[in-house]
């Protein structure tokens, strides 16, 4: 009991997220508390269950408000150059995503503007991103690339993911995108940009990421193209994860089940096939409610389907310029139950336990329990409903990584 870093928090409405029974899908407990030491729970239950030789410990009481594990946002494309509200306006005035895609905006003007940018310039306005995720009670974030397309910038955007990580107190996974768009220089060849990033990308950053996505879809990769890209990260043993079924049927996401993807994400058009094959390899459905609204998209996830096959959906931001210019989680979760039909638990849910799957870091984050790390944001609140409930601007009051606190900007 001489550990200086243990603390207790005493007498909290801890909502665990994990479910306790049918009738407690938050896994809530009043006058809740939790011990930490060196940045883990080891203990945690009902107040009055409090272990006596914890009574001296530097404590931190709740009086009643609500505890929760710190929030994670699986799936975002936050380091990027430049703006696209061309192509906003654009869209306004009635072309599609898909048009102008074809044209060469849309991902490409990003990639443009990405390769212009310097290490420095893409680390100083992503800094500025990461800031408001711990504002908002986040401690873990995913960022892909995805706008180099060549081994020399996605590297230079996965280092800069390496430095935000060494600089920012919030815990980041990082995710290669080479396959995201066909780059100029490979236009009309699109099979010899499979053979590049496989032979070529992938190798060159395997080292500084987790996991390698693919846009499979009917304007970037098919599902030919999007299994060579799975087969290279495989052979460096990477987690595989895909943008599926965002504005077309193309099956990308039941290859990505057969494989064992981490998460397949978007699945607007998703099929009960696709859907089943999730269901059975353990795929996070994440759900990405930013892009759906951006891009005034018409046809939902099937989430009565992925519900009853009992698959896991995270929600997430899809933070880029393009399809969701969206920085707030709690936004996403608030879209996800009142465009998409979650239920508020399976909001909160999305964006703690089971964005912690997508990431496959469930063993460490995303819940409330006796040997996770102590991941908390705490709240001026007694129902944990409410973070969802507000349209967007709900701030925690405390967010600490790993038990230590965050400096709230
Ligand atoms: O998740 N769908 C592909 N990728 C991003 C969009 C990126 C962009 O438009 O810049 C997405 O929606
Ligand atoms: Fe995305």
């Amino acid at each position: 009991m001489n550990d200086r870093t243990a603390r207790a928090w005493r007498n909290w409405t801890v909502a665990t997220m994990a479910p306790d029974g049918e009738s407690n899908p938050l896994g809530v407990i009043a006058h809740g508390s939790l011990l930490v030491r060196g940045g883990r729970i080891t203990w945690i239950g009902r107040d009055s269950d409090w272990p006596v030789e914890a009574d001296h410990l530097p404590t931190q009481w709740g009086d009643g408000r609500l505890l929760t594990p710190g929030l994670i946002d699986c799936h975002t494309h936050l380091v990027f150059a430049g703006d696209r509200v061309a192509d906003w306006r654009l869209r306004a005035a009635g072309e599609s995503y898909a048009e102008i895609a074809r044209r060469g905006g849309g991902i490409l003007s990003t990639v443009r503007a990405t390769r212009a940018a310097s290490a420095e310039e893409l680390f100083q306005t992503a800094r500025v991103r990461m800031e408001a995720k711990g504002n908002e009670g986040i401690t873990t974030v995913e960022i892909k690339s995805g706008y180099g397309l060549d081994v020399a910038t996605e590297r230079r955007m996965l280092d800069v993911v390496a430095r935000l990580q060494r600089e920012s107190p919030i815990a980041i996974s990082a995710t290669l995108l080479a396959a995201h768009a066909v780059p100029p220089e490979f236009a009309g060849r699109s099979d010899d940009y499979v053979d590049y990033v496989s032979r070529e990308v992938v190798p060159a950053c395997a080292d500084v990421c987790e996991a390698i996505d693919v846009f499979c879809e009917s304007i970037a990769f098919d599902t030919a193209q999007t299994e060579r890209v799975f087969l290279a990260a495989r052979e460096f043993g990477k987690g595989i994860k895909v943008h599926a079924e965002q504005l077309t049927l193309t099956g990308g996401a039941q290859l990505a089940a057969r494989m064992g993807a981490w998460s397949a994400d978007h699945l607007e058009y998703l099929d009960e096939a696709g859907a089943r094959a999730l269901a059975q390899s353990g795929t996070v459905a994440t759900l990405l409610p930013g892009a759906y609204y951006f891009l005034r998209e018409r046809q939902q996830p099937p989430v009565a389907l992925l519900r009853d096959l009992g698959v896991p959906m995270a929600v997430a931001t899809d933070y880029n310029p393009g399809s969701s210019p969206l920085n707030s989680i709690l936004l996403a979760a608030n879209m996800a139950v009142t465009m998409f039909g979650l239920t508020p638990e399976e909001a909160l849910v999305g964006i703690t336990r089971h964005a912690a799957r997508a990431l496959r870091r469930e063993d460490q984050i995303g819940t409330l329990e006796i040997g996770k790390q102590a991941d908390l944001a705490i709240w001026d609140s007694r129902d944990p409903c409410e973070l969802v409930y507000a349209i967007g601007g709900t701030k925690p009051i405390e967010v600490y990584q790993a038990g230590r606190k965050l400096e709230l900007k």
